[in-house]
């Protein structure tokens, strides 16, 4: 079952889902042997969400002292200190500001020698927390979540992935236009990792640019031709848009 929650604007979208994610925080009462595990995105629909999370811990509504976070994905092959990889992204947009403890931090490494082990061990720690409270993630124009591109399966794991030509298109725009530039693998967790470990999953949709995806996503039939249809496969999916991207609805 997927529900629809639709803001005028992105940033009261955004707004909403930092709220709720702090609200299920405080609600919890993590403690160190009892945290709070989210799953997180990057790209730049969660950006405003991660501003607004800086914002409540500023205003001391919410402490990530006990949270856990895991991250969807990351490119392969970027250092962390490259201000494309997701693990820049992380650390500018949210780490570095709030009070989370950084061994709670995790974030696949796009750098690693062995990359079926990494993804293995990365299956395995996210094991170890399951069920997370909140996965939130987001969705590509063709439908991909992390990085599961047309044709993932739904029973899916962490692992290593070659990026569509309509990604790296679309992710050009952070490496200065350059497509040379935009890594062609990445690792992602799966489509089951994100389903099957996690009480809730939100989805951020914002924009006319996916507008057309939304409609699929609610509409078309549940398949690996279209990854987000597989949203609805989960219990307590909540997509939460803005009303550009709700024009085809
Ligand atoms: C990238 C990320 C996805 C993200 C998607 C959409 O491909 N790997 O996790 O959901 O982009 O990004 P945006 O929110 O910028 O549209």
């Amino acid at each position: 079952m997927v529900q629809l929650i639709a803001y005028q604007s992105k940033d009261q979208g955004a707004a909403f889902v930092a709220e709720h994610i702090a609200e299920k925080i405080n609600e919890f009462q993590p403690t160190e042997s009892k945290p709070f595990v989210l799953g997180l995105p990057t790209g730049s629909s969660p950006e405003p969400v991660y501003k607004h999370l800086v914002e409540l811990y500023n205003d001391k509504k919410v402490s990530f002292k006990n949270v856990v976070t895991f991250n969807m994905d990351e490119y392969c092959g970027l250092e962390p200190s490259n201000d494309q990889s997701y693990h820049y992204f992380m650390y500018k947009n949210l780490f570095n500001h709030i009070d989370i403890q950084e061994k709670n931090i995790h974030i696949l490494n796009g750098l690693a020698d062995d990359f079926e082990k990494e993804c293995q061990s990365y299956q395995e720690e996210i094991a170890k927390y399951a069920p997370f409270q909140i996965f939130m993630g987001g969705v590509g124009a063709k439908g991909h979540i992390a990085f599961n591109e047309v044709g993932s399966a739904r029973d899916s794991q962490t692992r290593k992935v070659e990026l569509e030509e309509s990604t790296i298109n679309a992710n050009s725009r952070f490496f200065n236009d350059d497509l040379s530039k935009v890594p062609r693998y990445a690792l992602s967790v799966g489509i089951s990792t994100v389903l099957d470990n996690s009480k809730e999953v939100i989805t951020l949709v914002f924009g006319s640019s996916k507008a057309q995806i939304l409609n699929k996503t609610l509409n078309s039939p549940i398949s690996s031709d279209i990854p987000s249809t597989f949203l609805r496969d989960h219990k307590n999916s909540l997509i939460v848009c803005d009303s550009e991207a709700c024009a085809e609805l």
